[in-house]
């Protein structure tokens, strides 16, 4: 994907529960919010939001084609595998600091969630880290991962999202 199609899109907004909401209120957030981190990012079509394990049909969608997980590091996946993952990404979710982010893409318009992205944080001092995603087939190249990745990179450049 260009780099000048990345940063024409639409700046997201980081949405976050309401506790962590009410203490931002106001004023920027520099500070990690206390306990379990929980992020919903918003983008002009697509929301990221922490996956839960009904997702798992929703995504076999995607990650049941082979076009999909051609060049990704994983075999064709059952409801069964994706549900393994669901429940890995979700423990995940519960460590603090929190260095992975493995959030569903859902559309805005219609809440169906066509695929995944994740950010992984490798290094908060050296401000490293990588990420991967993917999305069924039938919604390829209408700017959905575009707007994905713009909202992960907007979670990364916050220091206490990496528990800097
Ligand atoms: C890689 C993948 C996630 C891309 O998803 P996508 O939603 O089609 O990506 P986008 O639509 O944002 O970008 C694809 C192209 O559409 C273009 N595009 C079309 N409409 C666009 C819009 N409205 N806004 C921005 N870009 C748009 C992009 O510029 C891009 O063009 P390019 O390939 O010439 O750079 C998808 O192909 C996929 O799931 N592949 C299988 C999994 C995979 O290989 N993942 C990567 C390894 S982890």
């Amino acid at each position: 994907m260009q780099q000048s199609r990345l940063d024409s899109v639409h700046c997201p907004t980081i949405v976050l529960p309401p506790m962590e909401r009410a203490k931002s209120e106001g004023e920027p957030v520099t500070e990690p919010p206390e306990g379990r981190l929980s992020v919903e990012l918003v983008g002009p079509r697509v929301v990221l939001r922490e996956p839960r394990l009904d997702d798992a049909p929703a995504l076999l969608a995607a990650f049941g084609d082979p076009e999909v997980v051609r060049y990704m590091a994983i075999p064709v996946q059952t409801l069964e595998t994706e549900q393994q993952y669901l429940k890995s990404a979700m423990a995940e979710a519960q460590r603090n600091p929190r260095r992975e982010f493995h959030l569903a893409v859902a559309l805005r318009a219609s809440g169906a969630v066509i695929g995944m992205a994740r950010i992984s944080i490798s290094s908060v001092e050296h401000l490293r880290g990588d990420v991967g995603y993917g999305i069924r087939r039938d919604l390829w190249n209408r700017g959905y991962t575009t707007e994905a990745l713009t909202c992960l990179v907007n979670l990364a450049s916050r220091s206490w999202a990496c528990g800097a």
